[in-house]
């Protein structure tokens, strides 16, 4: 173990990347374990037991990945106070994304009217928002970006299979995202550790276009049903309690610090008896870790940024705490990383600026206005030659008479 310290190791650039803003949304609906007994032969007291999950969201017909990001992203811009063009990048870390492509990122991109973003999505399965936050991290202590937001989302209801009770019962719906800001103070993401290991790919995985010989299903997606979750779920059992400890020691050493400098851990919500494992592994408390499992079930790459605005909602973060994000999953991938929380109120505001909170709504009524244009001049586009084939058509008519 090494020694105790709490100074800040210092940023080669001197620029540091800070959490300045936190949101997130999930969907109204609510399915409990006993409306799923209706569905699968399981029951209450079994999921209970087994993973700690009374009930999770499910996302409505006019719901989706990227719709759920926005509503998360806004809510973490408002916390920021950032304008939407003051964004460099967007970073949406999901297993459910509306397209291949185009990317959800770009979705919301230009839904919040994020004019001078870059964006993408980025694809590490449940490890996918401590990826991403890394990513957005290491951009801005490069000082080749100011600000971005990572947002986790995800509709993983659509990629269930809801005969599969091993699976089904786990799942649910949502979105959480952070903003990140560059800034001379010390603090913010002391350190990640981002690992993976292929030789798990088949324990946990949805097979998709791609998938080998299309041709051949069960070849291609080795007896799998194609966009359809599957997963051994002993496996992953095994593979997370041994990866949690492990990875957030490798991410504390990284930062000089040790599990005592740390105030909250906040974990991916897959299981209540995981994080207990986790717990003890570490040797600390269970209450160590943040849990909102219950509530939530497992909302994949969305499931950090969720419980880290509950943890935040809760007061369980205050400025200056020492906090560790473990991320894992399919891949198999797993991430940790330590953060010195911000706050949102610690860095000085950039661009000063008054009507801040007008200006984004107004950025975004623009960026609904510019996306109807388009849309109406696409549509003409569409309409002029129609009318041009018609006017062709009534001619060669006119000509047989
Ligand atoms: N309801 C009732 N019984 C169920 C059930 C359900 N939803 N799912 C499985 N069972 C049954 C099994 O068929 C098995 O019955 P059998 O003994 O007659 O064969 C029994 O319960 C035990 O199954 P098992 O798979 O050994 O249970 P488990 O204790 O390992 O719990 C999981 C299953 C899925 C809850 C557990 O393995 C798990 O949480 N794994 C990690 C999953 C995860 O977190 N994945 C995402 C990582 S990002």
């Amino acid at each position: 173990m090494v020694a105790h310290n709490q100074v800040v190791l210092p940023s080669p650039t001197g620029i540091y990347a800070h959490i300045v803003g936190w949101g997130m949304a999930v969907p109204d609906t609510v399915l409990t374990n006993q409306e799923l007994e209706a569905i699968v032969e399981t029951s209450d007291e079994w999921i209970r037991t087994r993973t700690g999950i009374a009930e999770r969201r499910i996302a409505g017909e006019r719901e989706s990945t990227a719709s759920l990001g926005l509503k998360a992203g806004r809510r973490a811009l408002e916390v920021a106070d950032v304008l939407p063009t003051d964004i460099d990048l967007i970073i949406v870390a999901t297993s459910t994304p509306e397209n291949i492509f185009p990317s959800t990122a770009s979705l919301i991109q230009n839904w919040l009217g994020a004019t001078k973003a870059g964006a993408f999505d980025l694809s590490a399965a449940c490890s996918g928002f401590v990826y991403a936050v890394d990513m957005a991290a290491q951009s801005i202590r490069s000082g080749s970006i100011k600000v971005a937001v990572v947002i986790g989302a995800e509709t993983m209801s659509r990629v269930m299979d809801w005969q599969d009770r091993g699976t089904c019962i786990l799942f649910g719906d949502g979105a959480g995202a952070v903003v990140l800001k560059a800034s001379e103070v010390e603090g913010g993401v002391l350190s990640a550790v981002l690992r993976s290991d292929g030789s798990g790919s088949d324990l946990l995985g949805i097979p998709t276009v791609g998938s080998g010989d299309l041709r051949n299903p069960d070849f291609a997606t080795n007896g799998h049903k194609m966009h359809k979750m599957h997963m051994n779920g002993g496996e992953v059992f095994k593979f997370a309690t041994r990866v949690i400890g492990e990875s957030i020691t490798q991410a504390l050493d990284k930062a000089n610090l040790n599990i005592e400098d740390v105030s909250l851990i906040v974990p991916h919500q897959a299981n209540l008896r995981i994080i207990q494992a986790a717990a003890r592994s570490l040797k600390v408390e269970p209450e160590l870790f943040m849990s909102n499992v219950d509530r939530y079930g497992n909302t994949s790459a969305a499931s950090i940024p969720i419980a880290l605005c509950e943890a935040v909602q809760q007061g369980r973060i205050k400025p200056d705490d020492n906090i560790a994000f473990i991320g894992f999953g399919g891949g198999l991938t797993w991430a940790s990383m330590v953060v010195k929380w911000t706050g949102s109120k610690v860095l000085e505001r950039s661009n000063g600026g008054i009507l801040r909170p007008q200006r984004r709504q107004f950025s975004y009524l623009l960026a609904r206005w510019r996306a109807n244009l388009r849309r109406f001049s696409k549509f003409l586009e569409r309409v002029r030659p129609n009318r041009g084939r018609i006017l062709r058509l009534r001619d060669k008519l006119d000509q047989l008479d």
